[in-house]
């Protein structure tokens, strides 16, 4: 249990990485289109059956935002209350906590961008208690039991 926590800290902490990578992707990938002369209407923008570039990492963010990240960190707060690692569900509950603000300010950050540069800070604060939370379970400490003969 204490291994499976560890790695689930750390899938986390990859996960939002990732998140990092998708959406400066896509903003690149939509840059080159319209400064290549493409014209982006609040139609094509809103309608989700659209296809231009980058829409396939506007579409892996939010399905990695709001689907893959709360079941992987769910089943870490799970974990946590088995793994018997001190502070550990602490630590879970506080990454579910931060994600929780995360999603919200991702959302809100279209109808206020003057607010919308916390979604990227947090994001780097949920990076830095996710490897924390992994960085609690010393390699000794996982689920191997070692004997020492005497
Ligand atoms: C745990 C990490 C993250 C989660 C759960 C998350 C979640 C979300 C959600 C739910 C949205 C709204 C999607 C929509 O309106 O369709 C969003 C939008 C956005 N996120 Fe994230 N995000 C994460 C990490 C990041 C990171 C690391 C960055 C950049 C460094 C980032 C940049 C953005 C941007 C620029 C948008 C606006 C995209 C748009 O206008 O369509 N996110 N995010």
């Amino acid at each position: 249990m204490k291994s499976t926590y560890r790695i689930l800290a750390y899938v986390i902490a990859g996960l939002v990485v990732v998140q990092a990578a998708l959406i400066v992707y896509s903003f690149s990938a939509l840059d080159k289109y319209i400064s290549d002369g493409a014209t982006i209407t609040p139609a094509i923008w809103n309608d989700t059956n659209a296809s231009f570039p980058g829409t396939i990492g506007f579409a892996l963010h939010w399905f990695d935002g709001v689907m893959f990240i709360p079941v992987v960190t769910l089943i870490l707060v799970v974990v946590s209350f088995f793994a018997k690692i001190p502070g550990g569900v602490k630590w879970a509950l506080s990454i579910l906590g931060l994600l929780i603000l995360q999603i919200v300010l991702g959302f809100v950050a279209r109808a206020v961008p003057g607010i919308s540069w916390l979604h990227g800070v947090n994001a780097f604060v949920m990076f830095v208690v996710a490897v924390l939370a992994g960085r609690r379970v010393p390699q000794a400490q996982s689920d191997t039991t070692v004997t020492v003969a005497t």
